[in-house]
Parts: C-alpha cells; sequence; structure tokens
C-alpha cells in the first residue's frame, strides 16, 4: 500500500526560475512520511553508530535497510523468525530496502551477470550466491519493507579507465528494463501488501533515460527512482542527469534519487522534482569527523577546535549541539573515541533532515526560492 498526496508544486516566489519542487505526504504501511524527506542508510539493520531513540528525536521518517547484506547475515531464517525487518530493529516506522542491485555491483570482480541474474562470491564467506529480481523480491517480502526496489543494473560510468558508451548502457538498461517486469510479477505473485519502485537506468544518456522512464512509467508502479547516478562521473554529469529525468516522471507519484548526496546537491535535487533522497554521506563523514553545519563543513580533526568552547553549529538544535562543545568532539576524536562518531553521526543526520524540514516550512510558505538563495550563502560564509 502506497498513497501519494501531492500538496504543493513550485510556481512560488519565482525567485528559482523552472524550479519543479513539490511537497507531499507519502502513506505507508508503518507511517506517513513528509516530502521532501532525507532518509538516513541503515544497510545491516542499523543506522551506523546511532540509536533508534536518536533517529526518532532528530525527526527521522523513514529510513534504510539492505536487500544484499541482510541475505548474507543474519539471513532469512532470522528475519522471518521475527516477522521482518521492523521488530528485528525496533524500528516501527517505514522502511524502504534497496534490492541488491547496486549492492552486487559494488562487488566489481567477484560477479557474472546474465539475463538470469547475478552469480557471485558470498564477501561473508566465499559461498557460491546467486540473486535474481525474484530472489531480490522474495527477499523484500520477508524484510516486510514498506517500499522494495526493483533488481537493476547500476550502469557503471566507468570500467577500468573504459568509459560506458551509448551502446554499453543500452544493453545494461534494457536488462533493468526486463528484470523490472520479472519484479512485478513476483511481487505481485507473492502478495506482497507493500509498493514496489521501478529505477530508471540508461547512464549518463538522456535519450535512454527517457526510453528507460517511458517503459517504466507503461508498467504503473506507485513509485520511481533515478538510479545510476553518482557512480563515479563527474559532478557535472550527475547533476545534468539530475536536471533531466525526475521532472518527467509521473508527477502524481513520488520520486526516489538514488544515492544522493552533499546538502547542496539535496537542494537541487528538490528543485529538479525530486521527492526521496538518502546517502551514506552524513555518517560515513561524521566517522571521519566531516561534520556538516549551516555556514559550510568542518574538520573537527583541524587543530583549531582544540580549544573552541561553541557547538559545532550554533543554529543546530540536535543533541549534540544542545550538549557539547567543539572542543569535545575534537579531543573525542583525537582520542579514538567510539562516542565521537555517535555523536557526529547524530549532528549531520540532523542536519540533513533538519535541511528538509526548512525545505518543506519554506515550500509549505511559498518561500523556496528565497530559502535557495540564502541557503547557498549561508553554506559559503565559511564556519
Ligand atoms: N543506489 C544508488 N544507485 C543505485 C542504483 O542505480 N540502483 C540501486 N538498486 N541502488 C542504488
Ligand atoms: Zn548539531
Amino acid at each position: 500500500m502506497l498513497n501519494f498526496e501531492l500538496l504543493k508544486t513550485d510556481p512560488a516566489d519565482g525567485a528559482y526560475p523552472g524550479s519543479h519542487a513539490r511537497r507531499g505526504t507519502l502513506t505507508l504501511n508503518h507511517g506517513v512520511v513528509q516530502t521532501p524527506i532525507f532518509m538516513p542508510v541503515g544497510t545491516y539493520g542499523t543506522v551506523k553508530g546511532v540509536m533508534p531513540q536518536s533517529l526518532h528525536e532528530m525527526g527521522a521518517q523513514i529510513i534504510l535497510g539492505n536487500t544484499f547484506h541482510l541475505w548474507m547475515r543474519p539471513g532469512l531464517d532470522v528475519m522471518q523468525q521475527f516477522g521482518g525487518l521492523h521488530k528485528f530493529e525496533s524500528w516501527h516506522k517505514p522502511i524502504l530496502t534497496d534490492s541488491g542491485g547496486f549492492q552486487v555491483w559494488s562487488l566489481g570482480e567477484m560477479r557474472k551477470i546474465s539475463e538470469e541474474g547475478v552469480k557471485f562470491a558470498s564477501p561473508v564467506n566465499g559461498d557460491k550466491l546467486f540473486l535474481t529480481p525474484e530472489i531480490s523480491m522474495q527477499i523484500q517480502t520477508i524484510l516486510n519493507s514498506d517500499i522494495v526496489m526493483q533488481f537493476d543494473e547500476c550502469t557503471p560510468y566507468d570500467t577500468k579507465g573504459h568509459i560506458t558508451t551509448e551502446a554499453e548502457a543500452r544493453i545494461s538498461m534494457e536488462l533493468s528494463l526486463r528484470w523490472s517486469k520479472r519484479c512485478v510479477d513476483e511481487f505481485n505473485k507473492l502478495q506482497n501488501p507493500n509498493a514496489l519502485f521501478g529505477i530508471v537506468q540508461g547512464g549518463m544518456f538522456e535519450n535512454l533515460r527517457q526510453e528507460s522512464l517511458d517503459a517504466l512509467v507503461e508498467l504503473d508502479l506507485p513509485g520511481y527512482a533515478v538510479g545510476g547516478v553518482s557512480v563515479g562521473e563527474p559532478k557535472e554529469e550527475m547533476l545534468r542527469i539530475m536536471a533531466h529525468t525526475p521532472h518527467r516522471l509521473p508527477a502524481h507519484k513520488p520520486r526516489y534519487l538514488m544515492g544522493v548526496g552533499t546538502p547542496e546537491d539535496l537542494v537541487e535535487g528538490v528543485a529538479a522534482g525530486v521527492d526521496m533522497f538518502d546517502c551514506v554521506m552524513p555518517t560515513r563523514n561524521a566517522r571521519n569527523g566531516h561534520m556538516f553545519t549551516r555556514f559550510g563543513d568542518l574538520k573537527i580533526r583541524n587543530a583549531r577546535y582544540k580549544t573552541d568552547e561553541a557547538p559545532v553549529d550554533a543554529t543546530c538544535s540536535c543533541y549534540t549541539c544542545r550538549n557539547f562543545s567543539r572542543a569535545y568532539m575534537h579531543h573525542l576524536d583525537r582520542c579514538g573515541e567510539m562516542l565521537g562518531p555517535m555523536l557526529s553521526s547524530i549532528h549531520n543526520l540532523h542536519y540533513y533532515l533538519n535541511l528538509m524540514q526548512e525545505v518543506r516550512d519554506a515550500l509549505d510558505a511559498g518561500k523556496f526560492g528565497a530559502f535557495v538563495l540564502q541557503f547557498r550563502q549561508d553554506r559559503q560564509r565559511g564556519v
């Protein structure tokens, strides 16, 4: 089940010419999600270093899980025993699971792709495994995720210095389309009560993107994602595809840009008509001492923070900024204390979630364009 209500599209203040931004409400089996939204990544059934309670406090509405990883560990028997991922990880709001397409793609050399599916050696124990569209649907049905992603092939931008040609991107995109149909058939056969999203592929080729999109729209799925971006292409290429594809998707269905990106990417993504984002950046960067703030990014390792009594971001209301100084965060980092990445992850996720809250407020108020101008100016100011 999925219901998407489009509350507002952005004709707005005219300060952002050509904006496709929209404000919506997405109702799923485990709750309601206000869009545009950022979804924290919880690959292995945990948003790394962050307790579900903290996720609630920072206003997370939906988190990700990964078919591939959860299939490896703990495995389907345990998932079945717990009746799905929600109870197992004690997160009772919506969950979206990625299909394994992208994760198998990340294995690089270790995999073999055929019409039927992908053969690979388990990175955990070396076992020979085979993932197909059908198996991905079966696993995601057991996980009981609110949003199920189709099994796809994420077209690489470049393989060992060879930039993917249009002919190669077409072959890959067409394979993903045939897999889409197999996913739909299996999803229906399993009587999965949740929602299946299709994924637009086509590499860096706008004509292929359009073909992929047209064929997926024919399948009349409840939502659509744009995949195959942030795969090592130059930034301008990513921005070109981001500007091209989302607004061409059906207006009355949710649009999800997979694996993107920086705070700037999210704001431009909203302007391009995207409703949903996920990215490991806030959590991964937190673990490396890279903090996002309203006035630009900050590397907590830097010696200049050794005695700094200010919070990471004075305008942030997260648990970390309400209680701790940059000096303390710097100290935790220097000592390799595990509280460091935990507090940093809370702050970075709060920053991303709050940014999207500010975007939603601006859209509600009809002031998205003015918001974007202020956002850019603030981020460039520097901490
Ligand atoms: N995550 C980021 N990009 C992709 C993609 O193209 N496909 C899938 N399944 N997941 C992704
Ligand atoms: Zn904070």
